[in-house]
């Protein structure tokens, strides 16, 4: 290192630590010390990817089917995200206006790269997914964070947007159903924020990598589909990791205008260049092929959210908004905050300490007083952990 010169770049000091890696860093230390630790933390579903998705895998490997592809992604997957896309929200894309990324997160992060000039304001309505603001950030943009209320649902209401917007606002986030809180937004919601966005020069960006993972009798929709304008206005983001258990794979696609499609594949070939090819082949027999097992992962994840939903009420003080996709909870257990334990991050210490639960703070999803709570994981494990949980709390 070059002395007097600082190695890290601004830009990346930036970028707050992130608090569930302290969480996750302190639960294997005590697993590696012989301690029963339990999770709740998980960020994927537990089943395993099914067998046709591996043997297209397999296939591809022995076909030779390991080379670069196309930056963007392989046609076939385009014309089979194209036909998903149509049969699943009813709109109509053509190729252009598709790309395949490595997940929905590299299609995030390549899309605002495109989009934002320096200092360009991003609206993401709290609770939030983790790496929303890091990504706004790492292209030189601002996260503008909008807290939404635990009574409405964490839905965003159109009212509580428009005094954020200003001459630098470029987009807003919509993610429904929504990591961390697993609320959806009704269509009327998205009718008023579309009327509003529509006044204003503002991009959409709705990531709706949870839309199959609905809990219950909900329809559910994405903004896109509510009106020429409106699409025209948005990016939709989506992905095979949490649909098809594939979230190893690396797998996910941007769509939306043309011209920044063209674009952010321009970021993709100075970057990752394609996504990986065998992945790619995996991901098209997974949206071409059987779709009955994704029913089936969701009545499995049903069960569980009624059995986390039942004994966290057994908890006192703790309030939790019904999830109604995805597969976690956002309870709010800031009435045992007390001097010693003044956050979420404390509180999720004592609860690993005490407890052996991991779970993740509140405040790595911008909203502290809460944890989140993933239940994709055995109803054994979910009994298990909520009455090690209580048991803590009646301690303190
Ligand atoms: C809300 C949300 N969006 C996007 C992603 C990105 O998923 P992937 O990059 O695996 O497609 C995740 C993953 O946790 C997520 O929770």
């Amino acid at each position: 290192m070059c002395q007097g010169k600082e190695i890290i770049a601004e830009r990346i000091k930036a970028i707050p630590p992130s608090p569930t890696l302290t969480i996750t860093a302190k639960a294997k230390a005590l697993r590696a010390a012989g301690e029963d630790v339990i999770s709740l933390a998980a960020g994927e579903p537990d089943f395993d990817t099914p067998d046709h998705i591996k043997k297209a895998a397999i296939d591809a490997i022995h076909s030779g089917f390991t080379k670069y592809t196309e930056v963007g992604g392989i046609p076939e997957l385009k014309e089979a995200v194209a036909q998903y896309i149509k049969m699943e929200y009813g709109l109509s894309y053509t190729l252009d206006e598709i790309m395949i990324s490595c997940g929905g997160k590299q299609a995030l992060y390549n899309l605002f790269q495109v989009i934002l000039e320096p200092g360009d304001e991003v609206i993401i309505p709290a609770p939030y997914w983790v790496s929303y603001p890091p990504i706004v950030i790492l292209s030189g943009g601002r996260p503008i964070i909008v807290k939404t209320r635990e009574e409405d649902g964490f839905r965003l209401r159109a009212e509580d947007i428009k005094p954020y917007i200003g001459p630098k606002t470029k987009a807003i986030i919509i993610n429904s159903p929504s990591n961390p809180t697993g609320s959806i937004y009704a269509k009327e919601d998205l009718l008023k924020i579309a009327e509003l966005i529509i006044g204003y020069n503002i991009h959409i960006i709705s990531d709706d990598v949870y839309h199959k993972i609905i809990l219950d009798d909900i329809e559910w929709c994405c903004i896109a589909s509510l009106g020429k304008e409106v699409k025209k206005r948005t990016f939709i983001i989506n992905s095979a990791s949490k649909t098809y258990a594939m979230t190893g794979w690396r797998i996910g696609y941007l769509i939306g205008n043309k011209n920044v499609i063209k674009a952010a594949t321009r970021v993709q070939s100075q970057s990752t260049s394609n996504p990986n090819s065998i992945a790619q082949k995996a991901a098209l027999a997974a949206l071409t092929g059987p779709q009955d097992f994704v029913r089936g992962f969701v009545e499995v994840f049903k069960k569980r959210r009624d059995l986390l939903m039942e004994n966290l009420a057994k908890i006192p003080g703790v309030s939790c908004f019904r999830p109604q996709g995805t597969f976690y909870a956002f309870p709010r257990f800031s009435s045992y905050f007390n001097k010693k334990i003044k956050d979420s991050l404390k509180f999720t210490e004592y609860l690993l300490e005490e407890a052996k639960v991991a779970v993740v703070p509140g405040i790595a999803f911008g909203s502290d007083g809460f944890v989140r709570l993933s239940f994709a994981t055995s109803l054994d494990t979910i009994e298990e952990g909520l009455f090690r949980i209580k048991k803590a709390l009646d301690k303190l």
